[in-house]
């Protein structure tokens, strides 16, 4: 017959729980045997205020439709007082899902400190901390599902979001440090860059497209994701929204090498500018470019040439 993916007999811990993509979660993971820590500290979408009801509500709806969830009121800042909440309740930890967020949107020549700091202590201190208090766990019983949470914003840049933006992208290279780190004791962490209608995009996208971005359609990858059957997507990207899932890399381009000596100028850079950014041929690196051997090539190299027929002031020269 048919099987459900189950989660029966862990603790899932989703920050930000109390409505969006974080409710979706954790209803879902109710719904699939897991005891679920709801956490949310219930303020507004850029940060102000601060309330139990938003995880309240969510805790009863989980309760109400037979699950296990407790509330958590703690900022992510303090990310050990949520785990502690996971252990205290129901003796362990095997999921952590970094979702709480806010935004701070404004354009960089108007930004503030307090705008930048805030979303820093959200998204990233917030999503350190609750991984640091989750990570002995996770190593002693080697056993732990994590996903971090980016954007768009942070992959490409978007207007007014120079914060949360350079927020998004610290998630990137934390999730990958944080996969490789854990492989070996069964730590298996992935990054997402989210859609989703939330109170977050009300503002700023048509009906038409928030009803085609329902949160529960980002569901079913985290799903994957998180689940003991999954031991080697590790420190993977994903984009996921609406139905759509795709993961991202890095691409290296072809690249220039050049001899590293006194003909090494400028202008003899200039003349293999192309090279540089030629992605004809390209390699997706999971770790920096291997130096040792590109020094052995420079080596082989004759001497650089300086560049030809630059337009050089409206003048062709040869440039060094
Ligand atoms: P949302 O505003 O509906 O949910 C975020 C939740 O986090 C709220 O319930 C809020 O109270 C809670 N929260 C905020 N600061 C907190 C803190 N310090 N401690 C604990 N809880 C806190 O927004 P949504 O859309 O569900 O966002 C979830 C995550 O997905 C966020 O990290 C967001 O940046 C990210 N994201 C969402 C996108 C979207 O299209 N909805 C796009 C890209 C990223």
């Amino acid at each position: 017959g048919l099987k459900q993916l189950r989660y029966d007999g862990q603790t899932v811990v989703v920050t930000g729980a109390g409505g969006g993509l974080g409710k979706a979660y954790a209803t879902f993971f109710a719904s699939r045997g897991a005891n679920v820590v709801v956490n949310d500290l219930g303020g507004s979408f850029k940060g102000e205020g601060g309330g139990s009801a938003a995880a309240d509500v969510v805790v009863s709806e989980i309760k109400q439709a037979g699950g296990k969830a407790v509330a958590n009121y703690d900022s992510v800042e303090n990310g050990d007082a949520i785990i502690k909440t996971a252990i205290d309740s129901f003796g362990r930890i095997d999921v952590l899902i970094n979702n709480a967020g806010i935004l701070r949107d404004i354009s960089f020549k108007n930004m503030k400190d307090q705008d930048w700091d805030l979303i820093m202590k959200v998204h990233v201190v917030g999503a350190y901390k609750c991984a640091r208090a989750a990570w002995p766990y996770f190593r002693k019983q080697k056993y732990g599902r994590v996903i971090n949470t980016a954007s768009a914003a942070g992959l490409f840049g978007a207007f007014g979001q120079c914060n949360y933006s350079a927020a998004k992208l610290a998630q990137i290279g934390f999730t990958e440090t944080l996969a490789k780190e854990g492989l070996k004791y069964n730590i298996i962490c992935n990054v997402i860059a989210p859609i989703a209608a939330s109170r977050m995009t009300a503002t700023i996208m048509p009906p038409e497209v928030l009803d085609a971005l329902r949160p529960e359609w980002v569901v079913p990858l985290v799903a994957v994701l998180t689940h003991s059957s999954n031991e080697s997507e590790t420190g993977s990207i994903f984009e996921v929204g609406g139905g759509h899932m795709a993961k991202l890399r890095w691409e290296r381009a072809k690249g220039a090498l050049l001899r590293a000596d006194d003909s090494f100028t400028p202008g003899a850079l200039l003349n293999k500018w192309g090279a540089v950014g030629d992605f004809s041929e390209p390699s997706y690196p999971t770790g920096v470019a291997n130096f040792m051997e590109l020094l052995e090539d420079a080596q082989r190299l004759p001497a650089n040439l300086p560049s030809e027929n630059i337009d050089y002031n409206g003048k062709v020269a040869l440039v060094t």
